[in-house]
Protein backbone atom coordinates (compact mmCIF):
# COMPACT_ATOMS: atom_id res chain seq x y z
CA UNK A 1 0.00 0.00 0.00
CA UNK A 2 2.72 2.36 0.23
CA UNK A 3 4.07 2.73 -2.88
CA UNK A 4 3.13 5.35 -5.08
CA UNK A 5 0.04 4.55 -7.68
CA UNK A 6 1.01 6.68 -9.82
CA UNK A 7 4.05 6.04 -10.29
CA UNK A 8 3.29 1.88 -10.06
CA UNK A 9 0.57 2.16 -12.46
CA UNK A 10 2.34 4.68 -14.61
CA UNK A 11 1.66 3.60 -18.67
CA UNK A 12 4.47 1.78 -19.57
CA UNK A 13 3.69 1.47 -23.41
CA UNK A 14 1.90 3.81 -26.10
CA UNK A 15 -1.37 1.53 -26.27
CA UNK A 16 -1.61 2.13 -22.72
CA UNK A 17 -2.15 5.78 -22.60
CA UNK A 18 -5.51 6.43 -22.05
CA UNK A 19 -8.22 8.47 -23.65
CA UNK A 20 -5.56 9.92 -26.20
CA UNK A 21 -5.58 7.98 -29.21
CA UNK A 22 -5.22 10.63 -31.33
CA UNK A 23 -2.16 11.76 -29.83
CA UNK A 24 -0.77 8.36 -29.69
CA UNK A 25 -1.39 7.96 -33.27
CA UNK A 26 0.32 11.51 -34.04
CA UNK A 27 3.68 10.86 -31.65
CA UNK A 28 4.18 7.20 -33.43
CA UNK A 29 4.12 8.72 -37.11
CA UNK A 30 6.62 10.96 -35.88
CA UNK A 31 8.71 8.38 -34.43
CA UNK A 32 8.43 6.59 -37.56
CA UNK A 33 9.09 9.66 -39.89
CA UNK A 34 12.20 9.72 -38.01
CA UNK A 35 12.94 6.30 -38.59
CA UNK A 36 12.53 6.66 -42.20
CA UNK A 37 15.53 9.57 -41.44
CA UNK A 38 13.74 12.44 -42.92
CA UNK A 39 11.39 13.62 -40.14
CA UNK A 40 9.67 17.02 -41.26
CA UNK A 41 9.27 18.62 -37.77
CA UNK A 42 12.41 17.42 -35.62
CA UNK A 43 10.97 18.37 -32.55
CA UNK A 44 7.40 17.08 -30.96
CA UNK A 45 5.71 19.00 -28.47
CA UNK A 46 2.79 17.54 -26.17
CA UNK A 47 0.37 19.88 -24.75
CA UNK A 48 -2.48 19.54 -22.38
CA UNK A 49 -3.57 19.48 -18.96
CA UNK A 50 -1.45 18.22 -15.84
CA UNK A 51 -2.32 14.14 -15.19
CA UNK A 52 -3.45 13.75 -18.75
CA UNK A 53 -0.36 11.66 -19.72
CA UNK A 54 2.31 13.26 -21.44
CA UNK A 55 5.33 12.56 -19.44
CA UNK A 56 4.39 9.00 -19.54
CA UNK A 57 3.71 9.34 -23.21
CA UNK A 58 7.38 10.62 -24.15
CA UNK A 59 8.80 7.40 -22.16
CA UNK A 60 6.33 5.18 -23.16
CA UNK A 61 7.48 5.91 -27.04
CA UNK A 62 10.97 5.95 -26.21
CA UNK A 63 11.18 2.64 -24.77
CA UNK A 64 8.63 1.29 -27.62
CA UNK A 65 11.36 2.57 -30.19
CA UNK A 66 14.30 1.15 -28.17
CA UNK A 67 15.48 5.26 -28.03
CA UNK A 68 17.69 5.86 -25.33
CA UNK A 69 16.34 8.68 -23.19
CA UNK A 70 17.74 12.00 -22.09
CA UNK A 71 14.97 13.45 -19.57
CA UNK A 72 15.69 17.75 -18.37
CA UNK A 73 12.90 18.22 -16.51
CA UNK A 74 11.47 21.47 -14.13
CA UNK A 75 14.12 19.86 -11.10
CA UNK A 76 17.46 20.12 -12.96
CA UNK A 77 18.82 23.52 -13.38
CA UNK A 78 18.33 24.30 -16.15
CA UNK A 79 20.04 27.41 -18.12
CA UNK A 80 20.53 28.13 -21.78
CA UNK A 81 24.29 27.24 -20.81
CA UNK A 82 22.95 23.55 -19.66
CA UNK A 83 20.63 22.78 -21.96
CA UNK A 84 23.03 24.04 -24.97
CA UNK A 85 24.98 21.58 -23.11
CA UNK A 86 23.34 18.39 -22.81
CA UNK A 87 21.09 18.60 -25.58
CA UNK A 88 22.49 20.69 -27.96
CA UNK A 89 25.87 19.63 -28.38
CA UNK A 90 24.68 16.48 -27.87
CA UNK A 91 21.98 16.31 -30.55
CA UNK A 92 24.32 17.86 -33.28
CA UNK A 93 26.34 14.64 -33.04
CA UNK A 94 24.83 11.58 -34.02
CA UNK A 95 24.34 9.75 -30.28
CA UNK A 96 25.48 10.14 -26.94
CA UNK A 97 25.10 8.99 -23.54
CA UNK A 98 22.32 9.35 -20.59
CA UNK A 99 24.95 11.70 -19.02
CA UNK A 100 25.12 13.95 -22.08
CA UNK A 101 29.13 12.53 -23.44
CA UNK A 102 29.23 11.43 -27.46
CA UNK A 103 29.24 8.30 -28.66
CA UNK A 104 30.57 7.09 -32.17
CA UNK A 105 27.45 6.54 -34.18
CA UNK A 106 28.17 2.43 -33.65
CA UNK A 107 27.90 2.39 -30.27
CA UNK A 108 25.28 4.40 -29.56
CA UNK A 109 21.77 4.15 -30.48
CA UNK A 110 19.09 6.65 -30.95
CA UNK A 111 18.29 9.48 -28.25
CA UNK A 112 15.42 11.33 -27.81
CA UNK A 113 15.89 14.67 -25.97
CA UNK A 114 12.85 15.35 -23.41
CA UNK A 115 12.54 18.53 -22.11
CA UNK A 116 10.01 18.64 -19.54
CA UNK A 117 7.81 21.12 -18.14
CA UNK A 118 9.20 23.61 -20.58
CA UNK A 119 6.89 26.52 -20.22
CA UNK A 120 7.92 27.06 -16.80
CA UNK A 121 11.66 26.97 -18.01
CA UNK A 122 10.17 30.16 -20.11
CA UNK A 123 9.17 32.06 -17.03
CA UNK A 124 12.36 32.10 -15.53
CA UNK A 125 14.91 34.95 -15.67
CA UNK A 126 17.92 33.07 -17.15
CA UNK A 127 16.81 34.60 -20.87
CA UNK A 128 19.16 32.40 -22.70
CA UNK A 129 16.80 29.32 -22.65
CA UNK A 130 14.51 30.40 -25.30
CA UNK A 131 17.31 30.85 -27.79
CA UNK A 132 18.86 27.72 -26.52
CA UNK A 133 15.38 26.02 -27.17
CA UNK A 134 15.19 27.58 -30.83
CA UNK A 135 18.20 26.40 -31.60
CA UNK A 136 17.59 23.21 -30.48
CA UNK A 137 14.47 22.36 -32.57
CA UNK A 138 15.81 23.85 -35.29
CA UNK A 139 18.85 21.85 -35.91
CA UNK A 140 18.95 18.62 -33.44
CA UNK A 141 19.79 15.52 -35.09
CA UNK A 142 17.91 13.68 -32.59
CA UNK A 143 14.52 13.72 -31.68
CA UNK A 144 13.23 16.06 -29.27
CA UNK A 145 10.40 16.80 -27.23
CA UNK A 146 9.14 19.48 -25.55
CA UNK A 147 6.25 19.04 -22.79
CA UNK A 148 4.02 21.92 -21.74
CA UNK A 149 0.89 22.64 -20.31
CA UNK A 150 0.19 26.05 -21.64
CA UNK A 151 1.83 26.43 -25.43
CA UNK A 152 0.26 29.34 -25.99
CA UNK A 153 2.23 30.87 -23.59
CA UNK A 154 5.50 29.97 -25.07
CA UNK A 155 5.11 30.41 -28.25
CA UNK A 156 4.46 33.87 -27.63
CA UNK A 157 7.64 34.18 -26.40
CA UNK A 158 9.27 33.01 -29.94
CA UNK A 159 7.02 32.32 -32.81
CA UNK A 160 10.12 29.95 -34.14
CA UNK A 161 9.29 27.46 -31.89
CA UNK A 162 5.51 27.16 -33.57
CA UNK A 163 6.64 26.69 -37.31
CA UNK A 164 9.55 24.30 -36.47
CA UNK A 165 7.71 21.82 -34.53
CA UNK A 166 4.76 19.83 -34.89
CA UNK A 167 2.65 20.09 -31.83
CA UNK A 168 0.30 17.14 -30.07
CA UNK A 169 -2.28 17.86 -27.90
CA UNK A 170 -3.89 15.70 -24.64
CA UNK A 171 -7.31 16.03 -23.86
CA UNK A 172 -8.63 15.29 -20.55
CA UNK A 173 -10.76 12.15 -20.61
CA UNK A 174 -14.30 11.92 -19.86
CA UNK A 175 -14.96 10.17 -16.13
CA UNK A 176 -16.56 7.19 -18.19
CA UNK A 177 -13.16 6.82 -19.64
CA UNK A 178 -10.86 6.74 -16.37
CA UNK A 179 -12.71 4.50 -14.23
CA UNK A 180 -11.99 1.07 -16.54
CA UNK A 181 -7.96 2.59 -15.13
CA UNK A 182 -9.31 3.06 -11.27
CA UNK A 183 -10.96 -0.43 -10.95
CA UNK A 184 -7.88 -2.05 -12.66
CA UNK A 185 -6.03 -0.52 -9.85
CA UNK A 186 -8.52 -1.33 -7.17
CA UNK A 187 -8.49 -4.96 -8.46
CA UNK A 188 -4.89 -5.40 -8.90
CA UNK A 189 -4.59 -4.17 -5.33
CA UNK A 190 -7.39 -6.54 -4.11
CA UNK A 191 -9.98 -4.10 -3.03
CA UNK A 192 -13.62 -3.98 -3.79
CA UNK A 193 -15.55 -0.96 -4.81
CA UNK A 194 -18.55 0.42 -5.80
CA UNK A 195 -18.91 1.09 -9.33
CA UNK A 196 -20.14 4.75 -8.32
CA UNK A 197 -17.36 5.61 -5.76
CA UNK A 198 -15.25 5.39 -8.85
CA UNK A 199 -17.11 7.50 -10.70
CA UNK A 200 -17.12 9.92 -7.83
CA UNK A 201 -13.56 9.89 -7.67
CA UNK A 202 -13.09 10.09 -11.79
CA UNK A 203 -15.77 12.97 -11.86
CA UNK A 204 -13.95 14.98 -9.18
CA UNK A 205 -10.58 14.65 -10.98
CA UNK A 206 -11.83 16.54 -13.69
CA UNK A 207 -9.51 14.85 -16.53
CA UNK A 208 -6.33 14.70 -14.50
CA UNK A 209 -5.98 11.02 -14.39
CA UNK A 210 -2.73 11.43 -11.84
CA UNK A 211 -4.96 13.25 -9.43
CA UNK A 212 -7.69 10.51 -9.36
CA UNK A 213 -5.01 7.29 -8.66
CA UNK A 214 -3.91 9.71 -6.21
CA UNK A 215 -7.57 10.29 -4.32
CA UNK A 216 -8.45 6.55 -5.01
CA UNK A 217 -5.15 5.38 -3.06
CA UNK A 218 -5.59 7.91 -0.41
CA UNK A 219 -9.64 6.58 0.09
CA UNK A 220 -8.62 3.04 -0.52
CA UNK A 221 -5.66 3.09 2.25
CA UNK A 222 -7.00 0.92 5.68
CA UNK A 223 -9.87 -0.07 3.88
CA UNK A 224 -11.27 -3.18 1.86
CA UNK A 225 -13.59 -2.35 -0.25
CA UNK A 226 -14.89 1.25 -0.88
CA UNK A 227 -18.03 2.24 -1.65
CA UNK A 228 -20.37 5.03 -2.54
CA UNK A 229 -20.40 6.96 0.89
CA UNK A 230 -16.37 6.64 1.80
CA UNK A 231 -16.39 9.35 -1.21
CA UNK A 232 -19.24 11.00 -0.64
CA UNK A 233 -17.60 14.17 0.28
CA UNK A 234 -15.99 14.20 -3.21
CA UNK A 235 -19.49 14.89 -4.94
CA UNK A 236 -20.33 17.98 -3.09
CA UNK A 237 -19.07 19.83 -6.25
CA UNK A 238 -20.72 23.60 -5.93
CA UNK A 239 -18.73 24.00 -2.79
CA UNK A 240 -15.45 22.57 -4.13
CA UNK A 241 -14.99 24.53 -7.10
CA UNK A 242 -16.24 27.42 -5.41
CA UNK A 243 -13.00 26.28 -2.63
CA UNK A 244 -10.47 25.91 -5.93
CA UNK A 245 -11.19 29.69 -6.97
CA UNK A 246 -10.22 30.56 -3.18
CA UNK A 247 -7.36 28.62 -3.30
CA UNK A 248 -6.44 30.27 -6.76
CA UNK A 249 -7.12 33.87 -5.65
CA UNK A 250 -5.21 33.61 -2.30
CA UNK A 251 -2.29 31.44 -3.05
CA UNK A 252 -1.72 31.97 -6.70
CA UNK A 253 -3.04 35.39 -7.51
CA UNK A 254 -1.21 38.80 -7.09
CA UNK A 255 -4.07 40.95 -5.93
CA UNK A 256 -4.10 40.66 -1.99
CA UNK A 257 -8.71 42.68 -2.08
CA UNK A 258 -9.02 40.34 -4.80
CA UNK A 259 -8.33 37.13 -2.18
CA UNK A 260 -10.77 38.74 0.64
CA UNK A 261 -13.34 39.55 -1.56
CA UNK A 262 -13.41 35.20 -2.25
CA UNK A 263 -13.06 34.44 1.22
CA UNK A 264 -16.30 36.45 2.22
CA UNK A 265 -18.27 34.48 -1.20
CA UNK A 266 -16.90 31.62 -0.59
CA UNK A 267 -20.08 29.39 0.91
CA UNK A 268 -17.84 27.73 3.44
CA UNK A 269 -17.25 28.34 7.60
CA UNK A 270 -13.39 29.41 7.87
CA UNK A 271 -13.09 25.98 10.20
CA UNK A 272 -13.06 24.21 6.58
CA UNK A 273 -11.39 27.02 4.49
CA UNK A 274 -7.90 26.91 6.97
CA UNK A 275 -8.31 22.82 6.51
CA UNK A 276 -7.75 23.32 2.80
CA UNK A 277 -4.84 26.14 3.04
CA UNK A 278 -3.20 23.69 4.80
CA UNK A 279 -2.97 21.17 2.58
CA UNK A 280 -2.25 23.53 -0.57
CA UNK A 281 -0.16 26.45 0.92
CA UNK A 282 2.58 24.24 1.57
CA UNK A 283 2.51 22.61 -2.33
CA UNK A 284 2.81 26.35 -3.80
CA UNK A 285 4.55 28.20 -1.41
CA UNK A 286 8.11 26.97 -2.32
CA UNK A 287 10.76 29.78 -0.75
CA UNK A 288 11.24 29.25 2.72
CA UNK A 289 10.76 32.42 3.38
CA UNK A 290 7.10 32.67 1.96
CA UNK A 291 6.59 29.10 3.82
CA UNK A 292 7.76 30.90 6.80
CA UNK A 293 5.47 33.79 6.42
CA UNK A 294 2.52 31.32 5.20
CA UNK A 295 2.53 29.00 8.06
CA UNK A 296 2.99 32.32 10.63
CA UNK A 297 -0.58 33.78 9.31
CA UNK A 298 -2.50 30.14 9.48
CA UNK A 299 -0.82 29.42 12.83
CA UNK A 300 -2.76 32.84 13.57
CA UNK A 301 -5.88 32.21 12.47
CA UNK A 302 -5.95 28.93 13.65
CA UNK A 303 -5.37 30.76 17.41
CA UNK A 304 -8.59 32.83 16.56
CA UNK A 305 -10.69 29.57 15.73
CA UNK A 306 -9.57 28.33 18.34
CA UNK A 307 -11.19 31.43 20.47
CA UNK A 308 -14.13 31.15 18.41
CA UNK A 309 -14.71 27.49 19.82
CA UNK A 310 -13.73 28.34 23.50
CA UNK A 311 -15.90 31.33 23.80
CA UNK A 312 -18.41 30.95 20.98
CA UNK A 313 -17.82 34.49 20.41
CA UNK A 314 -17.95 34.57 16.47
CA UNK A 315 -16.68 38.12 15.96
CA UNK A 316 -13.37 36.39 15.78
CA UNK A 317 -13.84 34.68 12.26
CA UNK A 318 -13.76 38.22 10.75
CA UNK A 319 -9.71 38.30 11.81
CA UNK A 320 -9.26 34.50 10.93
CA UNK A 321 -10.54 35.05 7.71
CA UNK A 322 -8.51 38.15 7.19
CA UNK A 323 -6.07 36.07 8.16
CA UNK A 324 -6.23 33.18 5.76
CA UNK A 325 -6.98 35.42 2.69
CA UNK A 326 -5.32 38.51 2.46
CA UNK A 327 -2.37 37.49 5.12
CA UNK A 328 -1.78 34.63 3.14
CA UNK A 329 -1.30 35.99 -0.08
CA UNK A 330 0.79 38.95 0.95
CA UNK A 331 2.77 36.44 2.59
CA UNK A 332 4.00 34.73 -0.52
CA UNK A 333 6.92 37.19 -2.38
CA UNK A 334 8.40 34.32 -4.92
CA UNK A 335 6.49 33.06 -7.57
CA UNK A 336 3.71 30.58 -6.96
CA UNK A 337 4.60 26.95 -7.95
CA UNK A 338 0.81 26.87 -10.21
CA UNK A 339 1.74 23.82 -11.41
CA UNK A 340 -0.32 21.15 -9.31
CA UNK A 341 -4.08 21.03 -8.82
CA UNK A 342 -5.37 21.89 -5.68
CA UNK A 343 -6.05 18.75 -3.22
CA UNK A 344 -8.91 18.03 -1.01
CA UNK A 345 -7.76 18.10 2.79
CA UNK A 346 -6.60 14.91 3.06
CA UNK A 347 -7.51 15.31 7.17
CA UNK A 348 -11.33 15.45 5.58
CA UNK A 349 -10.33 12.27 3.62
CA UNK A 350 -9.48 10.46 7.09
CA UNK A 351 -12.01 11.50 9.19
CA UNK A 352 -14.38 10.15 6.19
CA UNK A 353 -12.58 6.72 6.83
CA UNK A 354 -12.68 6.84 10.07
CA UNK A 355 -16.49 7.31 10.07
CA UNK A 356 -17.43 3.64 10.74
CA UNK A 357 -14.61 3.16 13.71
CA UNK A 358 -15.62 6.82 15.55
CA UNK A 359 -19.49 5.24 15.07
CA UNK A 360 -18.27 2.43 16.58
CA UNK A 361 -16.69 3.59 19.31
CA UNK A 362 -19.48 5.87 20.72
CA UNK A 363 -21.91 3.22 20.04
CA UNK A 364 -19.60 0.67 22.59
CA UNK A 365 -18.61 3.70 24.82
CA UNK A 366 -23.12 4.11 25.58
CA UNK A 367 -23.31 0.09 25.66
CA UNK A 368 -20.18 0.18 28.53
CA UNK A 369 -21.46 3.13 29.93
CA UNK A 370 -25.07 1.53 30.67
CA UNK A 371 -23.53 -1.32 32.41
CA UNK A 372 -21.45 1.00 34.59
CA UNK A 373 -23.85 3.31 35.27
CA UNK A 374 -21.19 6.37 33.36
CA UNK A 375 -22.16 9.05 30.68
CA UNK A 376 -21.34 7.33 27.43
CA UNK A 377 -18.94 10.51 26.96
CA UNK A 378 -17.23 9.42 30.75
CA UNK A 379 -17.15 5.56 29.52
CA UNK A 380 -15.27 6.49 25.90
CA UNK A 381 -12.75 8.44 27.88
CA UNK A 382 -11.90 6.71 31.28
CA UNK A 383 -13.33 3.31 30.43
CA UNK A 384 -13.10 2.04 27.50
CA UNK A 385 -8.90 2.35 27.18
CA UNK A 386 -8.36 0.37 29.96
CA UNK A 387 -10.96 -2.34 29.30
CA UNK A 388 -10.20 -2.46 25.75
CA UNK A 389 -6.18 -3.18 27.22
CA UNK A 390 -7.45 -5.63 30.28
CA UNK A 391 -9.60 -7.55 27.69
CA UNK A 392 -6.37 -7.67 25.16
CA UNK A 393 -3.95 -9.96 28.21
CA UNK A 394 -7.03 -12.02 29.69
CA UNK A 395 -8.89 -14.15 28.22
CA UNK A 396 -11.24 -14.88 31.05
CA UNK A 397 -11.82 -11.24 31.23
CA UNK A 398 -12.64 -11.09 27.15
CA UNK A 399 -15.41 -14.33 27.52
CA UNK A 400 -16.99 -12.34 30.79
CA UNK A 401 -17.34 -9.44 28.94
CA UNK A 402 -18.17 -10.27 25.56
CA UNK A 403 -20.50 -12.21 27.63
CA UNK A 404 -22.31 -9.52 30.13
CA UNK A 405 -22.13 -6.79 27.46
CA UNK A 406 -23.45 -9.03 24.83
CA UNK A 407 -20.85 -8.03 22.33
CA UNK A 408 -20.92 -9.40 19.03
CA UNK A 409 -17.89 -10.19 16.77
CA UNK A 410 -17.27 -6.87 15.35
CA UNK A 411 -17.48 -4.91 19.14
CA UNK A 412 -15.12 -7.47 20.51
CA UNK A 413 -12.72 -7.22 17.29
CA UNK A 414 -12.62 -3.06 18.24
CA UNK A 415 -12.21 -3.45 21.68
CA UNK A 416 -9.57 -6.53 20.90
CA UNK A 417 -8.10 -4.15 17.66
CA UNK A 418 -8.05 -7.49 15.99
CA UNK A 419 -9.41 -8.49 12.84
CA UNK A 420 -13.03 -9.87 13.08
CA UNK A 421 -11.81 -12.93 12.40
CA UNK A 422 -8.98 -13.29 14.27
CA UNK A 423 -8.64 -15.76 16.65
CA UNK A 424 -9.00 -13.66 19.64
CA UNK A 425 -12.57 -12.87 18.82
CA UNK A 426 -13.46 -16.19 17.87
CA UNK A 427 -12.54 -17.76 21.14
CA UNK A 428 -14.43 -15.10 23.54
CA UNK A 429 -17.52 -15.56 21.67
CA UNK A 430 -17.07 -19.32 21.97
CA UNK A 431 -16.69 -19.30 25.73
CA UNK A 432 -19.85 -16.71 25.92
CA UNK A 433 -22.18 -18.80 23.20
CA UNK A 434 -25.14 -16.40 24.61
CA UNK A 435 -27.04 -15.28 21.41
CA UNK A 436 -28.04 -17.37 18.14
CA UNK A 437 -25.38 -15.06 15.98
CA UNK A 438 -22.36 -16.31 17.84
CA UNK A 439 -23.32 -19.58 17.49
CA UNK A 440 -21.67 -19.74 13.56
CA UNK A 441 -18.15 -18.96 15.40
CA UNK A 442 -18.61 -21.41 18.02
CA UNK A 443 -19.33 -23.96 15.69
CA UNK A 444 -16.82 -23.13 13.00
CA UNK A 445 -13.90 -23.24 15.81
CA UNK A 446 -14.24 -27.20 16.23
CA UNK A 447 -12.92 -27.60 12.77
CA UNK A 448 -10.33 -25.24 13.51
CA UNK A 449 -6.99 -25.73 15.14
CA UNK A 450 -6.47 -24.73 18.63
CA UNK A 451 -6.52 -20.94 19.18
CA UNK A 452 -2.83 -19.58 19.81
CA UNK A 453 -2.35 -19.50 22.73
CA UNK A 454 -1.46 -15.54 23.77
CA UNK A 455 2.07 -14.45 25.74
CA UNK A 456 0.16 -14.21 29.41
CA UNK A 457 -1.48 -17.82 29.20
CA UNK A 458 2.39 -19.46 29.57
N1 LIG B 1 -3.35 8.83 -20.19
C1 LIG B 1 -3.05 8.18 -19.04
N2 LIG B 1 -3.25 6.84 -18.95
C2 LIG B 1 -2.97 6.20 -17.80
N3 LIG B 1 -2.49 6.78 -16.69
C3 LIG B 1 -2.28 8.10 -16.73
C4 LIG B 1 -2.54 8.85 -17.90
N4 LIG B 1 -2.25 10.12 -17.66
C5 LIG B 1 -1.81 10.18 -16.40
N5 LIG B 1 -1.83 8.97 -15.82
C6 LIG B 1 -1.45 8.71 -14.43
O1 LIG B 1 -0.99 9.93 -13.90
C7 LIG B 1 0.40 9.89 -13.63
C8 LIG B 1 1.05 11.15 -14.16
O2 LIG B 1 0.99 11.19 -15.54
P1 LIG B 1 2.01 12.01 -16.42
O3 LIG B 1 3.22 12.36 -15.61
O4 LIG B 1 2.26 11.29 -17.68
O5 LIG B 1 1.14 13.29 -16.66
P2 LIG B 1 1.55 14.64 -17.39
O6 LIG B 1 0.56 14.83 -18.47
O7 LIG B 1 2.99 14.60 -17.75
O8 LIG B 1 1.26 15.68 -16.24
P3 LIG B 1 2.06 17.08 -15.90
O9 LIG B 1 1.63 18.07 -16.93
O10 LIG B 1 1.55 17.43 -14.54
O11 LIG B 1 3.52 16.76 -15.93
C9 LIG B 1 0.90 8.64 -14.30
O12 LIG B 1 1.97 8.08 -13.58
C10 LIG B 1 -0.30 7.74 -14.31
O13 LIG B 1 -0.40 7.08 -13.06
MG1 LIG C 1 4.63 15.59 -16.89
Amino acid sequence: MSADWTELYRPRSLSKVLGNPKAVEEMRRWADSWEGGGPTKRALVLMGPPGTGKTSAALALAEERGWGAVEMNSSDQRSGDIIREVALRGSYSNTFSDSGEYLSTDTGGRKVIILDEADSLFGREDKGAVPAIVELVKKTLQPVILIVNDFYALSRKSSSIKTHTLQVKFYRPRASQTVPLLAAIARDQGIGFDEGALHAIAENSEGDIRAAVRDLQSLASGRERLTVDDVQHLSERSSRSDMFGLMAAVLRGSDPAKARRAMSEVDETPETVILWMDENMPRDYREPGDLMRGYERLSRADIYLGRVRRRQYYGFWAYASAMMSFGLNEARHGKPAARERFRFPSYLMSMSRSKSSRAMKNALAAKVGRHCHRSASQSRQDILPSLSLMMRHSLPLRSSMAKSLELDAEELAFLLDSPVDSEEVKSALSEAPVEQKQQPAAAKRKEEPRPQRNLFEF
